[in-house]
């Protein structure tokens, strides 16, 4: 079963690299998978739908080349005008000559983003968003992933509403799955897999399931964040046993540590699961595959669409996250993606400005072991070791001078055998000193680290992680002499509020968007370290000795674990606001986000503890309670993006490409009406150099209200706002306002600012100013 695991655990990280894609192009009468775009208002009267049409065309195009026969995946309805199809060469040559024919783009494929959650959001029974959204009632949320375990204690219906008589999905049969496993709670189940099999990939039939149940325990993870039931799970320790007390899952915990409630974000909400994530030997996810889960999410009529998922970086006219986001944006659904887990600047994925994009933060939760030495000395470290085993009084081995250098690289068998071994190089791969250890026959083990740390799934030896500043007085002890001992160790101990917290997880994407840098990326930051929710409980994710433990909660991190934290909220401001757009929907978290960590200092960065930026973590931690009640918004409509997308230069044929549409009118802007802002200097000439931007706010207050503009303006820059007092006399009033930005020639690379509109009733909206300089 830990196959199982490394194998997944492995897809996770792949960065997915194409080669096959274009050797396989060389070949004519090889047949490959591309998605079509049509002109929908080309097809012919006599066929009654356009699904009959894309088949008939396929059909006709076998005549001339009839070498591989073709194969027709998917018509799409919603998301674009066209289908997928698998096609040689030759065939393609002949469709792309059609007059109905727009655009041809090859398959790709994409990968999931994993590597006391809604307290610490400020979430809470009495009072706030939960009880006013009544807990995220009716809202429908699909998640677009590796599939559900339905019978997980999150996903029963206690409590909830009727399924809403506006729904059309449906629980698909298949694979260890039938329509009876759906409930209240969970109201549609789907696969895809067509494109997957069309690139002849082999889906695995000894773990993943030919059906929406979940392979991974990823989907599960992040449907039951979104909106899980509120339950507790009583010991999910080595076995598995689930008490029903009413609708709680009892005591949810990942072995032991992060024990409490579980409960998603929208805990009434409805869930959907769209599975297009698949476990195989190379890739997870084909295009094809997701455009079809989101059509049919769409069609179905989910309310919030979460993806934690994404594919290489392309123009918004290739990327089918983007193309099908925007036809789901025009039906007012809200559409959350997690940013991607590659750390480095510039590296956002799902970055379409109509695309709710979101970053991964700490949460103020952390797992510890103390230990005690012979000499009384006590220390606190890291350990997410799976059991709550007590050690006392236990020799404590630190080598001698010539076997210590290197930290634990090698360990004596005959002489560590049956102790705990100090490892004390803070350099040194931390995942490789604990297979030295565990192969040496030590009892436990103590890493000295300034920095790294251990996956929770690495622990499979009681360990623990002390920082380096306690190097010193442990090294002093163990030198003294040839009899220290460790009088005590104790695992699975849980801390809550500390911090700082949150802080942007290392491994988060980070801004500016490389396709569209002049909207600011991410938008916000959600957990996405550490964060508990359901899982398959029947493979072992983790190992203690000889023993493969299984649970029905797990520790997962990842932005793909921060996605649905922002869907269920949204889930939950739309319960309050029904007729708020999916832009407005945006505006209300981005405008209330926390700017602080739970220390009030700026928000920091968790690789190297430094105050980090909004390129980091867009406007802040989102914060619930905030976004119910945001005083402004700043609002988009389609037309507003089409704007956009006219002003970024983009051909008839990349425009039709996106808007499902061979007609379409627009002014060229590239300035949105969004929430935050970012200029980018670098071409500056002048000494002085400006730019402005013109924004709309509407009143969603409901008192008549005067506003007062607050600059935080950084070092080397001026900022005005104009005018910087705007009166509301009622509710959804509009106003606009100009801000410009003036800067010298020499100012750093990064500079943040924020603009606040603060009125006499507590609102205050307050957007990020972020300008570049190279
Ligand atoms: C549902 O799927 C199972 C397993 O694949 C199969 O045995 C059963 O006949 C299917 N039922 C229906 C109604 O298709
Ligand atoms: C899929 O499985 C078949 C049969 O086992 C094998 O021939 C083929 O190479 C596999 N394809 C991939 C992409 O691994
Ligand atoms: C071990 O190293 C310490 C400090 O580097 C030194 O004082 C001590 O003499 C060394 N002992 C032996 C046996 O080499
Ligand atoms: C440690 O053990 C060695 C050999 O076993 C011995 O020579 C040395 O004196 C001992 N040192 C102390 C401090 O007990
Ligand atoms: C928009 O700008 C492009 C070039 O940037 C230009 O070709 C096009 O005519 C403009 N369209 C409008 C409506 O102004
Ligand atoms: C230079 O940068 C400013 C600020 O982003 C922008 O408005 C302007 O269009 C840029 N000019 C050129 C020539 O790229
Ligand atoms: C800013 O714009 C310049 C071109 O004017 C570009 O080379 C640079 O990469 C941009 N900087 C960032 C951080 O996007």
């Amino acid at each position: 079963m830990t196959r199982f695991l490394s194998s997944s655990v492995f897809l996770v990280q792949l960065i997915m690299l194409l080669p096959w894609l274009s050797i396989a192009s060389l070949e004519p009468k090889k047949s490959q998978t591309y998605i079509i775009h049509m002109d929908h208002s080309l097809k012919p009267e006599h066929f009654s739908n356009h699904e009959s049409w894309h088949q008939h065309t396929v059909k006709s195009l076998s005549s001339a080349c009839v070498e591989d026969k073709e194969t027709f995946l998917y018509s799409y309805t919603h998301v674009m005008h066209g289908f997928s199809a698998k096609l040689t060469s030759c065939q393609l040559a002949e469709l792309e000559k059609l007059p109905a024919h727009i655009t041809t783009y090859k398959e790709s494929f994409g990968k999931m983003f994993t590597t006391h959650t809604p307290r610490f959001l400020g979430l809470n029974r009495g009072s706030g968003i939960w009880p006013t959204a009544s807990y995220g009632k009716d809202a429908i949320i699909g998640v677009i992933d590796t599939g559900i375990w339905p019978e997980s204690e999150s996903f029963n219906d206690k409590g909830m509403s009727e399924v809403p008589s506006r729904w059309k999905g449906k629980c698909e049969n298949g694979t260890a799955f039938s329509p009876s496993l759906c409930n209240n709670k969970l109201i549609g189940a789907r696969s895809f897999s067509k494109g997957l099999q069309a690139a002849g990939i082999n889906i695995s039939t000894e773990y993943d399931f030919d059906s929406a149940r979940d392979y991974f325990g990823h989907g599960s993870h992040t449907s039951s964040t979104a909106a899980g039931n509120e339950g507790r799970n009583q010991g999910s320790r080595v076995l598995t046993m689930v008490t029903k007390t009413c609708n709680y899952v009892y005591g949810a915990s990942h072995f032991g540590y992060a024990n409490g409630v579980a409960k998603g974000i929208a805990p009434r909400a409805h869930l959907a699961m769209y599975k297009v994530l698949w476990l195989s030997d190379t890739e997870v996810s084909a295009a094809t595959d997701v455009l079809a889960g989101m059509d049919q999410a769409i069609s179905d009529g989910v309310d919030i669409m979460s993806l934690s998922l994404g594919f290489d970086n392309t123009p918004l006219f290739k990327d089918v996250i983007a193309i099908a986001s925007l036809s789901a944006i025009e039906k007012g659904i809200v559409v959350v993606c997690a940013a991607g887990n590659d750390a480095a600047p510039a590296s956002i994925h799902n970055g379409a400005p109509w695309i709710m994009t979101v970053g991964a933060g700490t949460l103020d939760r952390s797992y510890i072991a103390t230990l005690e030495l012979g000499n009384g000395l006590n220390f606190e470290g890291t350990s997410y070791f799976p059991m709550s085993v007590s050690i006392t009084n236990r020799h404590l081995y630190y080598g001698s001078n010539d076997t210590r250098v290197g930290g634990c690289k090698y360990l004596p068998r005959d002489q560590v055998k049956g102790k705990v071994v100090l490892c004390d190089d803070s350099n040194l791969d931390l995942n490789g000193q604990m297979q030295t250890v565990i192969l040496s026959g030590a009892y436990a083990a103590i890493f000295l680290s300034e920095s790294l740390l251990l996956d929770p799934e690495e622990y499979s030896l009681p360990g623990v992680v002390l920082h380096t500043r306690y190097a010193k007085a442990i090294k002093e002890y163990a030198t003294t002499s040839n009899n220290t001992i460790v009088k005590s160790m104790r695992f699975g101990l849980t801390k809550t509020g500390t911090g700082p917290a949150p802080q942007v997880a290392y491994f988060s994407s980070r801004g500016p968007d490389p396709i569209t840098p002049s909207v600011l990326k991410p938008d916000i930051l959600a957990p996405g370290v550490d964060v508990l929710g359901a899982v398959r409980p029947d493979v072992s994710y983790i190992e203690a000795g000889r023993y493969e433990l299984v649970s029905n909660y797990m520790l997962m991190s990842g932005t793909s674990m921060a996605a649905p934290h922002v869907a269920g909220i949204a889930a939950l401001v739309k319960a309050v606001h029904r007729d708020w757009s999916p832009a407005a929907i945006r505006s209300a978290m981005v405008t209330t986000a926390t700017k602080t960590d739970n220390t009030l200092g700026t928000i920091r960065d968790q690789w190297n503890g430094e105050i980090a930026t909004p390129l980091a973590f867009g406007a802040g931690l989102v914060n619930p309670n905030g976004a119910m009640d945001p005083g402004l918004i700043y609002d988009m409509g389609p037309q507003d993006y089409i704007n956009f997308l006219c002003g970024l230069g983009y051909t008839a044929t990349q425009m039709s490409t996106i808007l499902r549409s061979s007609q379409w009118s627009c002014e060229n802007r590239t300035d949105l009406n969004y929430p935050t802002f970012i200029a980018n200097f670098s071409n500056q000439t002048t000494l002085l150099s400006e730019k402005q931007f013109t924004r709309t706010v509407r009143n969603v207050g409901d008192h008549a209200s005067t506003y007062r503009a607050s600059l935080k303006v950084p070092p080397g820059m001026i900022l005005e706002v104009e005018p910087n007092t705007i009166k509301f006399t009622n509710k959804y009033q509009e106003q606009k306002f100009v801000l410009t930005i003036r800067v010298g020639q020499h100012i750093p690379k990064v500079n943040y600012g924020y603009l606040e509109w603060i009125d006499e009733h507590n609102h205050i909206v307050s957007s990020p100013i972020v300008v570049l300089k190279d």
